[in-house]
């Protein structure tokens, strides 16, 4: 598999920490310290999470050379959109004026790196051209009247384009179920015939997510290095899935490497969840900081609990 191109669409709407304490019981400075996060994209006013994903779409597509009726395949990342049905694959199919088979995957924060994997089996059955879209509306999940959890997300869209060729994508997955920790749930509907349990906006433990977090990345990425024999010397960039500054310091720390090797964008964005790795991919590729030979080890970890680690060489 190869990576053609990436691109993102971020919502027009910078919010800053101190607009969040305007009518939440927080600051700048507990925000900033906590999570390093300083202003993050929130979708407003008429704005639509399917209209950033193709716009995101629309520009990963031009910069691959591609038009929308040669991809075999799109597939897409995404929690929560406008719709319950159809996914928002299939929306931004329409959108763009592609033709191909199209689906969802919902794997949270992990999506784009099971979105990948997914990728790599379909261009290994006779599909060339993919297209993968990430796009989430966290600030939709989250309770804004709960300063535990609001502060930490961010809204956006990224699409990558993947073609058959170039080296496997060697990925290290895993999941164990633990829905208590960190969860949404979603509206009730009116069946006579059943109870259903009530709406919950997203509830997180976050130490438990944090701790989590830290371990599952340290030995996934250790994992990927054992498995490929690969020092990590050889590894261009670490990105991690943007979630905490400190959840980011703490695996560089245990892994005994230098700032330089993790870029990070929280700062800006807060945590986009499926996202976040694609939207640190355009901005390396856009600043010149990729080369063809680079290679890449993506790491994320998020609601399930899932993790998704893949290493990559860029062709
Ligand atoms: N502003 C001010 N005070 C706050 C805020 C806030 N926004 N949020 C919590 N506090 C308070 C708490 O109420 C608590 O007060 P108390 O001691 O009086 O009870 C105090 O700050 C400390 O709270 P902790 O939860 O202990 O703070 P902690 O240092 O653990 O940081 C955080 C919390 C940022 C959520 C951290 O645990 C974390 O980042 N966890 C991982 C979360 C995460 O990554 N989630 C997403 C991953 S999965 C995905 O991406 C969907």
């Amino acid at each position: 598999m190869k990576i053609l191109s990436v691109a993102s669409a971020m919502p027009q709407k910078r919010v800053r920490n101190e607009e969040l304490a305007a009518f939440l019981d927080t600051s700048d400075e507990w925000i900033r310290t906590r999570t390093g996060i300083e202003e993050r994209r929130l979708l407003s006013g008429d704005e639509r999470l399917e209209s950033l994903a193709h716009q995101a779409a629309q520009t990963a597509l031009s910069r691959a050379k591609l038009r929308p009726d040669e991809l075999d395949y799109i597939l897409c990342a995404n929690v929560i959109s406008d719709y319950i049905t159809p996914g928002l694959g299939a929306v931004v199919q329409g959108l763009l004026g592609a033709s191909c088979p199209c689906f969802d995957l919902n794997a949270a924060c992990a999506g784009f790196i099971y979105a990948l994997q997914a990728a790599q089996g379909l261009l290994k059955s006779g599909a060339k051209t993919i297209l993968i879209l990430c796009a989430e509306m966290n600030s939709r999940l989250c309770d804004w009247t709960d300063r535990r959890s609001c502060v930490l997300f961010g809204d956006g869209a990224a699409a990558t384009v993947v073609a058959s060729g170039g080296e496997d994508f060697l990925f290290q997955m895993t999941a164990q179920s633990n829905p208590a920790v960190l969860y949404a749930k979603n509206a009730p509907g009116n069946s006579p015939f059943h109870n259903p349990w009530p709406a919950e906006y997203l509830t997180m433990n976050g130490q438990e997510v944090y701790k989590f977090a830290v371990g599952a990345a340290c030995s996934g990425i250790r994992a990927l290095l054992e498995f490929s024999g690969l020092s990590t010397k050889s590894i261009r960039y670490f990105l991690l899935h943007q979630a905490n500054l400190r959840i980011i310091e703490s695996v560089r720390e245990k892994l005994g490497l230098a700032p330089s090797l993790f870029p990070t964008n929280i700062q800006r964005y807060g945590n986009t969840s499926s996202v976040s790795i694609p939207l640190l991919l355009d901005e390396l590729f856009q600043g010149g900081k990729l080369k063809p030979g680079d290679q890449l080890i993506l790491s994320a970890f998020g609601a399930g609990l899932q993790t998704g680690n893949c290493l990559l060489s860029l062709a």
